[in-house]
């Protein structure tokens, strides 16, 4: 099984007093040593998922959620509505809060009823679109069409956010190669430039639609983090561009700070979260002050 160590040099740490500087994780392991930068802005994805039920509530969770996130200096907020919901908010991001779509179909033109497709996404101001979300893979999306949306997001400039993570956990570390097989396969036909820009979502499904005491523990984001890192450095090369990586499932406000400080991510995908519009406010302000 793959082992992973990070030391932090003298030029910064993670967490603490330390993080605005501009850390750097030096990770080593069987030959490798990689550094990549952390500590930019936070990128905090409300993924709304089927929610909420009407438009008055999607307009009143939009705008606290959006005047919450324009105040903070720190902090990239994305709010992913359901699709109808898209051109009501279309071309209202600002510098600050942006509007994300929660699935895409991987053409702009084909016989593909019900499907939405990049070009459109474009057109009405979204900048960032969730990709093979567990949730679309339970039903029937596979690594190859997350990979084919992959490449016709990318083609629209639309920021990709990959969706992975494993079933379940077995105690021999089997989820390592379940984990990059996910990886490898989503990200086929993809370069390494276009790797500038993508956000990679740690989503274990086991870890999902609970509360913040079922999460995972930041120690083990941080190693999963390590190792998306490592998978991409070595299928990509030294001259490849590094993604983001955010963590998702049972983020709430409790856990939000201690996740993005000692689990090296650089943002979080929250889904139950982001509907309470006050709640999800705090997680925000948690976000900017870590
Ligand atoms: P959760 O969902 O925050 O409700 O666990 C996360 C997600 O599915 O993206």
């Amino acid at each position: 099984m793959t082992k992973f160590c990070s030391t932090i040099p003298e030029d910064g740490r993670i967490g603490g007093e330390h993080q605005t500087l501009a850390a750097v994780f030096v990770i080593k392991s069987a030959g490798f040593c990689y550094n990549f930068p952390v500590n930019k802005k936070k990128l905090i994805v409300a993924n709304w998922k089927m929610n909420p039920g009407s438009v008055s509530e999607a307009r009143a969770l939009f705008g606290k959620t959006k005047r919450a996130g324009g105040r903070l200096e720190k902090v990239e907020t994305v709010i992913c509505p359901p699709f109808p919901y898209l051109g009501m908010f279309a071309r209202t991001g600002t510098a600050r809060v942006f509007l994300g779509a929660q699935d895409v179909f991987w053409a702009n033109s084909a016989r593909a009823t019900g499907e939405v497709s990049p070009e459109m996404l474009k057109h009405l101001g979204v900048i960032y679109c969730i990709i093979g979300h567990s949730e679309r893979r339970a039903l029937g999306e596979t690594d190859d069409s997350v990979s084919k949306k992959l490449r016709a997001v990318l083609a629209e400039r639309l920021i990709p956010i990959v969706c992975v993570g494993e079933k379940e956990r077995d105690t021999d570390g089997r989820y390592f190669e379940t984990l990059k097989s996910q990886i490898l396969a989503s990200f086929s036909g993809v370069t390494g430039a276009q790797l500038r820009g993508v956000c990679v979502a740690y989503e274990p499904l086991w870890a999902i639609g609970k509360s913040a005491k079922d999460a995972m523990e930041p120690r083990g984001i941080h190693e999963m983090a390590i190792f998306i890192h490592k998978v991409l450095f070595d299928q990509f090369g030294e001259g490849a561009e590094r993604p983001r990586i955010l963590y998702g499932g049972s983020v709430e406000e409790k856990n939000a700070g201690s996740i993005l400080v000692e689990g090296g991510v650089s943002g979080l995908l929250v889904g139950h979260a982001s509907l309470d519009g006050e709640g999800f406010a705090k997680m925000l302000r948690v976000a900017n002050a870590v």
